[in-house]
């Protein structure tokens, strides 16, 4: 039996548990064989079956990568976690929101826009937005934007990444939460934003452990519901009226909160779902 991890190499080493990088599975090979099992290369010699994926990989940078081994993965009789089929039905931002706001949840009103002359002269922005440039994580790829002058630079600036540019309303907001789902387990932090930032998740002056309100666990267990998901991070946003905001679900979140390392949740999880 073997679980192999794609997208992170940092695992603490196990018996039975392999860890790649994109870029290292690209290079020895990933083979679905004619019997339907899923087998990795070890780069020596030998093909290892694998039983589960833990999946790990994320972000438009090697985007192409991940659709091909997903695809792979999907069609295996090789458990993951979260399904391929999920991966790729629901794995970016844009089909993601469809589905969460479709299913009922307060997802951020945003204006996804594809072709920078819609954005550079056919869209009428309102101040303040936000723009975030196609699929990034991490901060990157979004800008605020408080007047007109602001408006041209980020169009500019945005229309040569040839990707989808989403459109948002600037909350004002007060608080801000990573609520991580690993199966059955909810963790919650605030990140407190630092004084030259208003993106809470970049360098924040503070993070801190908080008791999760019963009606974010709900939404965030609806999520994953609708999402058929089993492991997420959504990322919540309360306005000044106490109205929360669903930003984002990021479905390969980082699974070590502060103190708290949540891989071994993820790996029991799997292990769970196989038998
Ligand atoms: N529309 C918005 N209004 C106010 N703050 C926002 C908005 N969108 C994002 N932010 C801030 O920026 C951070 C990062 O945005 P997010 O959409 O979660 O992208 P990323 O994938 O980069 O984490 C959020 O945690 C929040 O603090
Ligand atoms: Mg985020």
């Amino acid at each position: 039996m073997s679980t192999l991890v794609i997208g992170e190499t940092d695992w603490p080493t196990e018996k039975g548990l392999c860890c790649l990088s994109l870029a290292d599975l690209n290079r020895r090979g990933l083979m679905l064989c004619r019997d339907g099992k899923l087998k990795f290369h070890d780069a020596s010699g030998e093909w290892h079956e694998v039983d589960h994926v833990l999946w790990r990989a994320q972000g438009p940078r090697d985007a192409k990568l991940q659709h091909s081994a997903l695809s792979l993965v999907a069609a295996s009789s090789a458990e993951c976690v979260n399904s391929a089929s999920s991966l790729l039905q629901y794995g970016t931002r844009i089909l993601n929101h469809g589905a969460l706001r479709k299913g009922g949840l307060p997802v951020i009103t945003s204006c996804p826009i594809l072709g920078s002359n819609g954005l550079s002269y056919f869209y009428k922005a309102e101040f303040p937005s936000v723009l975030k440039v196609g699929d990034w994580h991490m901060g990157y790829g979004k800008c605020k934007v408080s007047n007109l002058e602001a408006w041209n630079d980020a169009v500019d600036m945005a229309a040569i990444a040839d990707e989808i540019v989403s459109v948002e309303p600037f909350i004002d907001y007060r608080r801000d939460l990573r609520v991580l789902l690993v199966g059955e387990d909810l963790i919650a932090v605030e990140r407190f934003p630092a004084s030259h930032q208003w993106k809470a998740n970049v360098c924040p002056s503070e993070i801190k452990r908080v008791e999760l309100l019963p009606e974010l666990a709900h939404m965030t267990r609806k999520a994953a519901a609708l999402l058929g998901m089993s492991i997420l991070g959504v990322d919540w946003i309360e306005d000044k009226k106490g109205a929360w905001h669903l930003l984002e679900v990021n479905p390969s979140p980082g699974l070590q909160m502060e103190e708290m390392d949540c891989r071994p949740l993820a790996l029991k999880l799997l292990q769970r779902n196989s038998h």
